[in-house]
This record gives C-alpha cells, structure tokens and sequence, in this order.
C-alpha cells in the first residue's frame, strides 16, 4: 500500500527516508478520537512495512501535541462498552513499530497524549511542552500505560505526583527527570527534530531496529530477562554486512558506508 496524505485526522509529509506525521485535530488539541488513532495506525502500518521509510516523527497541529482521550467521545462509555471494546487496545500500535519513532512533543501532551509521547523511543519537546496526566480530574487514571511507563521514567515520587495530583509539569522538570530526551527552540523546532531523525536514518536500520529492541526489551521485561534478550539481538548484528562495514570504516577513519539504511 502507498502512503499518501488523504487523512482526515493526520497529515503526513516525507523528508526522503523520514515521515512527519501530525496530528490534526487542533480544535479539540488533537485529542485521540477512535477516527484518529485508525489513521495513525493506518499510516503507521503502511510506514512500518515499507522500505523506502526508516523514522517516524509524530508531533501536533496547533498548541498542542495531544490533550489526551477525546473526553466527549468518552463521556458516555458504560464499564460494558469498554470492557467489550478495549478502546484504548489500538492505541499501542505505535509501540510495537519496528523503526525508530520520536514524539515531537508541542505544547500539551496530557492523559493519552503524554501516554502516546512516552510510547515512542524519543521524546524531544519544544520550550512550551507541558507534560501530564490529568484524569484523576475526571473520576478515572491513566489506562494507556501511563502507570507503568512514567515510573519507570521519572521515578515513583514524581510519577505519583503527577497521577495523583493532576498537575502538569514544564519542559524543564520533564527534561531533568529523564521523561524528554531533548528540550529544543519552539522557533524552528520541527526542522530541529527533523535534523535528528534525518540522522538516525543515515545509519543501518537493521542495526536501528536490533538497538530499539534490544533497549525494549530491558524496558519492558525483568532485567535478567532483557539482559539475556540483548546479548542474543547483540549477537546476531555479527551477521551483518553493515556490522563488519561500520567496524571497517572506524579503523580506516572513514565514514561508513552502510548499504542497508
Ligand atoms: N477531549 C475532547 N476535547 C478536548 C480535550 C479532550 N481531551 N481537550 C481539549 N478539548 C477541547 C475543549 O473542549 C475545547 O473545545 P470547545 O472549543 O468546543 O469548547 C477545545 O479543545 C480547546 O480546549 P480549551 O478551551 O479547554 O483550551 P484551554 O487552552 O483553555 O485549556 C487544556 C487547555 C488545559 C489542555 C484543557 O483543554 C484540558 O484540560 N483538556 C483536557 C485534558 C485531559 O483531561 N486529558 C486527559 C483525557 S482522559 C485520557 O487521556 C484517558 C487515558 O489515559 C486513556
């Protein structure tokens, strides 16, 4: 299937071997309607299996990068409605792709927004990110992984903060306890990250996807378990012709030429 950009919730634009997808729906701060998550995951699929793209970069139209759940879609869901739908199971598509994802994060990134943020492998935010988990403000708590993902990135104190309290947190804090990987410029920002990726997809993605596993695999197993799993993906990167390219060109002081980027 062929990407192309008639998405009624998404826009997506391609910079060579990058895809920039974003979410539009800025009238609500690009909350997560079911419509918008079946685009993204729609664009996500095709991306996924398509060789010509390596990195995905998701960020928001408008002020905001997600205000989470679309709370008026939401309203009237019984506790039957969603323990038969299970909503909330399509939005985890992101964290199974197999290609290096980065959350462009501008502005709000609140409730499912900042869950959909932490479910990419980065997370670069501009100057005016704002980062929460409000919905204990709302009667319920975060369902799309938001309990067990930001723990494990800002540490319990400050995740029970957040969740318990509902308040939002500034590029900064974010930045110090570990949950953004980098703070850039608002002025030039998706230019800024698109360098980043740009980057990324000069190397071998083979290895790419290897790397993003392996790191996923100590994320979301025990240690002992993702310790193991590392070694074994670590191992067969030496069946690679871009392994022993990569080694080559270090000892010759050269740059690699990776064949399979
Ligand atoms: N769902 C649906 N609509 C939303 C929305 C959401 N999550 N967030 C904002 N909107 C809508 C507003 O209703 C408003 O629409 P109208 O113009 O039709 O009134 C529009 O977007 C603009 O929002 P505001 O007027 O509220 O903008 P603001 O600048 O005054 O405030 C805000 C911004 C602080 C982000 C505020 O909009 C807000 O608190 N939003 C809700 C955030 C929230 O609670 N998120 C958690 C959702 S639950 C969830 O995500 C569950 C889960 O874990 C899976």
């Amino acid at each position: 299937m062929k990407l192309e950009n008639n998405y009624k919730n998404i826009l997506v634009e391609i910079y060579e071997k990058v895809v920039l997808i974003k979410l539009n729906r800025p009238d609500s701060l690009n909350a997560l309607s079911k419509g918008l998550i079946q685009d993204l995951n729609h664009a996500l699929d095709i991306i996924d299996n398509d060789s010509k793209y390596s990195v995905i970069v998701l960020t928001g139209v408008g002020k905001a990068f997600a205000a989470g759940a679309d709370i008026k879609e939401m309203m009237s869901k019984s506790f039957q409605n969603v323990i038969e739908e299970d909503f909330i199971k399509p939005w985890e598509k992101i964290s199974g792709i197999t290609k290096p994802t980065i959350a462009a994060v501008n502005g709000y990134a609140l409730g499912g927004g900042c869950e959909l943020a932490m479910m990419c492998d980065l997370l670069i935010a501009n100057e005016n990110a704002k980062f929460g988990q409000p919905e204990i403000n709302l009667g319920t708590f975060p369902g799309a992984g938001g309990t067990q993902r930001l723990p494990r990135a800002i540490g319990k104190a400050k995740a029970m903060d957040l969740i318990l309290t509902a308040r939002m947190m500034d590029v900064d804090e974010a930045e110090k306890l570990g949950l953004v990987s980098r703070k850039l410029s608002s002025d030039n920002f998706i230019e800024l990250v698109l360098e980043i990726a740009k980057d990324i997809s000069d190397k071998s993605l083979p290895v790419l996807k290897m790397a993003k596993a392996a790191v996923n695999g100590t994320y979301e197993n025990c240690l002992s378990q993702g310790i193991l799993f590392e070694r074994k993906i670590f191992q067969s990167t030496f069946s690679l012709e871009d392994r022993k390219e990569g080694m080559q060109a270090f000892i010759n002081k050269r740059k690699p030429n990776f064949r399979n980027k």
